[in-house]
């Protein structure tokens, strides 16, 4: 994966102090674009959703500069979402909304750069999910190169890929 890691970090910090606002008028967008997502959260604490949404984005863009940590847990997290329902065109939908809210929310700064940065980045965290998600469905447990895996020690843990994520 390659990044343009300090735009995307910028950016970011941006959005940090109005974290709640934004990740509330991600999922308004959302919803609004896509109605049919909706019924994958029926009965989720939308307030826990929201900050694990913003919370996913804090850890990915921290560790854009970490692939080797970055790419299972990615692959993980999609994997997962196959077993919520979740399905390669939401990924369409959430990028979108994604996109969409961080312009709302970047205004002047949203430049032709920074939109590119992030179009980029979500489109390679969303290939990597669909490829965890892929390699799921497909009774395939290697969802990433096994050697890989077992190089990386205690980070490959179920529980210590998860940790991260929730952490923030
Ligand atoms: C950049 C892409 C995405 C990231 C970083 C992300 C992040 C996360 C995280 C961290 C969780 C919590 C996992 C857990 O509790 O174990 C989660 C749950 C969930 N995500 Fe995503 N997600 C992404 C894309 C999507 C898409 C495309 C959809 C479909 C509309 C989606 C729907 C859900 C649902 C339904 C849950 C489960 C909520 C629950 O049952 O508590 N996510 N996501």
């Amino acid at each position: 994966m390659e990044f343009q890691v300090e735009v995307l970090e910028q950016s970011f910090k941006a959005i940090l102090p109005k974290e709640e606002a934004f990740a509330a008028a991600f999922y308004d967008r959302l919803f609004a674009a896509h109605p049919e997502v909706k019924r994958l959260f029926s009965g989720v604490d939308m307030g826990g959703q929201s900050a694990k949404l913003v919370g996913a984005l804090a850890v990915v863009v921290e560790n854009l500069r970490r692939p080797e940590v970055l790419e299972p847990v990615l692959r993980k997290l999609g994997k997962q979402h196959a077993g919520y329902g979740v399905k390669p065109a939401h990924y369409d939908a959430v990028g979108a909304a994604l996109l969409g809210t961080l312009a709302a929310f970047l205004g002047s700064r949203w430049t032709s750069e920074v939109k590119t940065a992030w179009g980029m980045a979500y489109g390679a965290i969303s290939s990597l999910m669909l490829q965890g998600a892929t390699a799921g469905a497909a009774g395939n447990p290697a969802a990433g190169p096994p050697e890989r895996a077992v190089s990386q020690g205690p980070r490959n843990s179920p529980k210590s890929l998860q940790t991260p994520l929730l952490r923030l």
